[in-house]
């Protein structure tokens, strides 16, 4: 089975997944956006209202920071891939809780998998941990360890992953969309180091 009928169907079933009490609240899941072969990778925490309506990832106020960052550094979203750990939207926008990331992150798990990104970006506190201890890593404060890169080995190779704010923090703490700024520049000099 090739890439994109393995993204499809993986997709099908997440758009059909009851798995945890988010699917009975949700108008459309969100299994993600972008490039099946993106050396990129952005994880998320979960859909929010208008990516709940239109199915997508990132289409609400934090994704129109999301297009600025990376348009900042020349990627598009046709070329990156996009998701969150969390596919469905959590009622008024909560904190996904530990069950419903144990019962979606197998879909991350596996599109990860598939895609085998050079870079993965988790977006925000609870990607990080995520990300990082999957990957055999120490969760730390964002705040501490957002930019830096850690170096993953798996069975299809080396990776990077590298922590970030999420997007959304711009809006409250404007300082902190500097902070993301850097960081995807560190990006942008990380990718252009890769074979
Ligand atoms: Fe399934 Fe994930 Fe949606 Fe829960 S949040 S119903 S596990 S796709
Ligand atoms: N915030 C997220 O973490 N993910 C989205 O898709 C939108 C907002």
């Amino acid at each position: 089975m090739g890439k994109e009928e393995a993204m499809r169907k993986l997709e099908e079933r997440i758009r059909n997944c009851q798995k945890c009490p988010l699917g009975k609240l949700r108008t459309h899941a969100v299994p993600g956006s972008g490039s099946y072969d993106a050396k990129v990778m952005f994880v998320g925490e979960a859909p929010g209202y208008w990516e709940d309506q239109k199915g997508l990832p990132f289409v609400g106020r934090a994704g129109k920071i999301l297009d600025e960052l990376l348009a900042e550094i020349g990627l598009s979203r046709e070329e990156v891939y996009i998701t969150n750990i969390v596919k469905c939207r959590p009622p008024e926008n909560r904190d996904p809780t530990e069950e419903e990331i144990k019962a979606c992150s197998p879909y991350l798990d596996r599109q990860i998998d598939i895609i085998r990104p050079k870079v993965i970006v988790p977006l925000g506190r609870h990607s990080m941990r995520y990300i990082l201890e999957k990957f055999g890593f120490e969760a730390e404060p964002i705040s501490k360890i957002h930019g830096k890169t850690f170096e993953a080995h798996t069975l299809f190779g080396r990776f990077v992953i590298m922590p970030m704010y999420h997007p959304a923090v711009a809006l409250y703490r404007p300082p902190l969309k500097e902070e993301l700024r850097k960081d995807f520049r560190r990006l942008k000099e990380l990718i252009e180091g890769q074979p």
